[in-house]
């Protein structure tokens, strides 16, 4: 194989023109493969399913710029693919079964085609088990690999092709952050960026630290770089990602580094701004004044709360009580009376009690979410959680979901009434799902909102008068000419 780079050839040249000379660089480190694998994908196509959380969406938009670098075109057909990728997440057990049926159902068509390349990568390729399960029982599995090296993709996949062997490159230790990787992002008026990568916080009923590794944040000059690139190529709206950024900075000795993050983010003027997964623990008020002074840093907040009970947020190892939780929702609502919230929440959490259940249906409704992730409670292999007795049979914490998703949706519907009549400013994102005829989008306290407007509005912000109201959605019009 040539490895000498001067003959590396960037497949698609526009693209390569449009790069700075770093960036090239950093490329041609990154396929330091010669010519011939930097071409692998000449013809060919690549599908990727990605599978949890926005930190797994970001990352299959870097798997996707690489693959596309290497000359693949995307296909939303898996069996059009010459090479698919699955990009998985290992939070809950029923997501790693779906993964693993959909991944055994590519049996006879993967035997039917030899040439053709399954990769697994993402969270279930951190786990021990589920790696030793694949290589045993889904020999169509040619390639795996974790989310600390999704870098080497390239190379991997040179080696799956040329050697026609099994590969397996999965790193159990987070190493640098590595700047500058290609990325194909998927939509072109909001944009993802990772602030941060791992957590430290150790829940004890997940799995996400041992996954994703420890706390690692990026510079704030290149988050802010990645910003202003995005708002320069014309996105309205960046959403920061992290697992916990409050966090953020504290492993750079950067005190209050969140805060100055997000203050520098909403000075670069992008027209938008969000960000995903906020903490109770470490909540600074210094945040909510950055979003109360910075009308581009949107009035909606993810705080997940998992429980309202004192002793299973205590077993959790959440570090707040229901009490704090309380007390940090309303101090936001006194500052920012508009604001949205949503939160995450498990039940049948090891042991809970009736009792302890309703802890968290009062907690709902003093806190009023405007829309929940609710769980059942999943034992993940590792976590000390998975240790802790638990004798609440299954339809127990079934029924328990489905009162709390009862109230859930009572509350949300409650608080969108308000919107009726309302104008709202609504991103508009391209087609509605529910009705091809209608724009879908969100407003800027994070509703979906499905509405009619001309011909052209995708990508805008536009004003749109609401007409309908629903639990989790509302119904509109865009406005013409607005004032
Ligand atoms: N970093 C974020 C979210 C991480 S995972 C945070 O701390 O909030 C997203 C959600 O999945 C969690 O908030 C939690 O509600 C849920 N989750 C995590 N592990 C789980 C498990 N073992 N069983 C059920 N739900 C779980
Ligand atoms: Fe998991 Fe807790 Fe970290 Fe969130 S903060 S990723 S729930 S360990
Ligand atoms: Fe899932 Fe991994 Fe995200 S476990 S929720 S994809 S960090």
């Amino acid at each position: 194989m040539n490895r000498k780079k001067e003959n590396y050839i960037l497949p698609d040249q526009k693209l390569a023109a449009r790069r700075s000379g770093k960036q090239a660089d950093i490329e041609r480190d990154m396929f330091h493969l010669g010519e011939d694998a930097a071409m692998l994908g000449q013809g060919k196509k690549y599908y990727i399913r990605t599978y949890g959380c926005q930190a797994n969406v970001r990352d299959g938009e870097t798997m996707a710029g690489m693959m596309e670098l290497m000359g693949y075109t995307r296909t939303e057909i898996p069996e059009e693919g010459d090479v698919l990728i699955f990009n998985t997440c290992a939070v809950r057990a029923a997501a790693e079964e779906r993964v693993l049926g959909e991944i055994g159902s590519l049996k006879p068509w993967k035997n039917a085609h030899k040439g053709k390349i399954i990769a697994l990568c993402g969270c279930m390729a951190q786990e021990e088990a589920i790696v030793r399960r694949v290589l045993d029982s889904y020999r169509q599995v040619d390639l795996i690999f974790g989310t600390h090296n999704i870098h080497r993709l390239p190379d991997l996949l040179h080696r799956v092709s040329t050697s026609g062997e099994r590969v397996v490159e999965v790193l159990s230790e987070e190493g640098k952050i590595i700047e500058d990787l290609p990325v194909k992002r998927t939509s072109s008026c909001k944009g993802y960026v990772n602030i941060m990568y791992g957590c430290n916080k150790f829940c004890t009923y997940c799995i996400v630290p041992y996954t994703r590794g420890r706390e690692r944040s990026r510079q704030q000059e290149d988050i802010i770089r990645e910003i202003a690139e995005l708002k320069n190529e014309g996105a309205k709206e960046v959403i920061l990602l992290g697992q916990n950024v409050n966090a953020y900075g504290k492993d750079l000795k950067i005190e209050d580094g969140f805060t100055k993050l997000l203050e520098a983010a909403a000075e670069t003027g992008i027209e938008r701004i969000r960000f995903y997964t906020s903490h109770p623990r470490d909540y600074s008020i210094t945040t909510i004044e950055a979003m109360r002074k910075y009308p581009n840093i949107m009035p909606s907040l993810h705080l997940p709360v998992q429980s309202g009970n004192d002793e299973i947020l205590r077993r959790m190892a959440r570090g707040y009580s229901a009490g704090s939780y309380r007390k940090l929702v309303d101090e936001m609502k006194e500052r920012i009376p508009d604001i949205t919230f949503t939160t995450d929440l498990i039940v049948g959490f090891p042991g809970e009690t009736d009792e302890q259940f309703r802890d968290t249906l009062d907690l709902v409704d003093y806190c009023r979410f405007d829309m929940a992730y609710s769980f059942v409670y999943s034992p993940r292999e590792g976590t000390p959680a998975a240790k802790m007795e638990d004798s609440i049979p299954l339809e127990v914490k079934k029924e328990r979901l489905q009162i709390l998703n009862q109230k859930l949706s009572g509350h949300a519907s409650a608080n969108n009434a308000k919107y009726l009549g309302q104008r709202l400013k609504v991103l508009c994102e391209g087609r509605s799902k529910k009705n091809e005829n209608m724009y879908a989008g969100y407003s800027e306290h994070n509703k979906l909102v499905n509405f009619s407007g001309p011909e052209g509005l995708e990508g805008e912000i536009v004003e749109v008068e609401i007409t309908a109201v629903h639990s989790f959605s509302l119904d509109g019009k865009a406005v013409a000419n607005p004032v």
